[in-house]
């Protein structure tokens, strides 16, 4: 049996707050019926003002390592995405290694969106089968509420906070078959936050059209978002030499209910078998996937055996999968 590198504990959280359409009600111009119709979504958490992405980071990972029975002492790498770093520096892999205690670990941050996690996962998975190091802990974590546009009723009802973790290590036999990334620099400007980087620094006029929050031109990302995830989820299963017959579990980014139903139209993958929690949740960018996994794991979902895939669309724009023997 070969060695592969597995996923062997996860762990979630998400804010207490709980933001629900009948509250954004009260916010913009909206409806339940609207935002239900429209994305399946029900309800949101949001991160309170003091709590930061690491922080919610460090509650996933605690819950990782413990469901791993691994102590932080014997990580040696951790990787966080996330497109809401607590600071431009450090990083916030940084701040979830100290409160962590993992001293013995590299640590740092990738940026690729909503497809962040499965951008990790690739980029440990490789650094673990080259065995520059032995065990990682790679975590999504966003706190998206702090780049959202409350008056814009066309994205603030989208998405949420949290952040999810997984610690992965060489393991006989079953773990990652496959991974699929891409990317698409030439449609970096159909979903972005324009300012606050180094092009556009934060001034009066940056705060005063809100450029400093998420700008997505919706219908655009929505059809791309289908077509993208269809391609990497067939992609990343020829790879593992799979068909979609063989999965027991599709686990698809959750941003709205009608992408995941388009993808399940295309995918010859039943229904029961797709996860959704974004009526929960909404979209938690690079938290997302790995959050749905911690869920469906702890639901029972995932038995020994199984064969998963994850698949994530986000910004950059950026997609990808991962097929996943449990
Ligand atoms: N409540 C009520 N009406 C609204 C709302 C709202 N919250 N938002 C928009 N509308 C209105 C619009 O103003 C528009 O009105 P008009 O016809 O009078 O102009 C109408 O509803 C239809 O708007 P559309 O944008 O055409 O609605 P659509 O059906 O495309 O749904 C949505 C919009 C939900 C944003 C959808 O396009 C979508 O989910 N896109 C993909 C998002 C995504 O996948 N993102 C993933 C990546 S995110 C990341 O990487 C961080």
């Amino acid at each position: 049996m070969a060695d592969l590198i597995h996923i062997i504990g996860t762990g979630s959280y998400v804010p207490a707050k709980a933001l629900t359409n009948a509250d954004l009600e009260k916010m913009v111009e909206t409806s339940d019926e609207w935002i239900t119709t429209r994305t399946g979504i029900k309800e949101r958490h949001i991160a309170a003002p003091e709590e930061a992405t690491s922080d919610m980071a460090i509650n996933a990972a605690r819950l990782a390592l413990a469901d791993a029975g691994v102590d932080a002492l014997d990580i040696d790498l951790i990787i966080v995405a996330t497109t809401t770093p607590d600071m431009f520096l450090p990083s916030t892999a940084c701040f979830v290694q100290k409160a962590l205690g993992a001293k013995n670990a590299a640590a740092f941050d990738i940026s690729a969106a909503c497809s962040g996690f499965i951008y990790t996962l690739e980029t440990a998975r490789a650094l673990l089968t080259a065995g520059t190091f032995k065990r990682a802990l790679v975590i999504g974590a966003e706190k998206i509420s702090a780049i959202t546009n409350w008056k814009d009723r066309s994205t603030c009802v989208l998405f949420g906070d949290g952040a999810g973790a997984a610690v992965l290590q060489k393991t006989k036999g079953k773990g990652i078959l496959s991974t699929c990334l891409r990317s698409d620099g030439n449609l970096t400007d159909i979903l972005s936050v324009p300012a606050g980087g180094s092009r556009r620094p934060v001034d009066r006029q940056v705060l005063e059209q809100s450029l400093n929050t998420i700008h997505m031109q919706g219908k655009e990302v929505f059809k791309l978002a289908v077509t993208r995830m269809v391609e990497a989820a067939k992609k990343a299963l020829e790879l593992a030499g799979k068909n979609e017959s063989d999965l027991n579990l599709l686990i698809p980014h959750q941003a709205n209910l009608r992408i995941i139903e388009a993808i399940a139209e295309r995918v010859q993958v039943k229904r029961e078998r797709i996860f959704v929690n974004l009526h929960k949740y909404g979209n938690m960018s690079a938290a997302t996937t790995i959050v749905a996994l911690d869920e469906a794991r702890r639901s029972g979902q995932v038995k020994p055996g199984d064969l998963i895939e994850l698949v994530a669309f986000g910004a950059g724009l950026t997609w990808g999968a991962a097929v996943i023997q449990f």
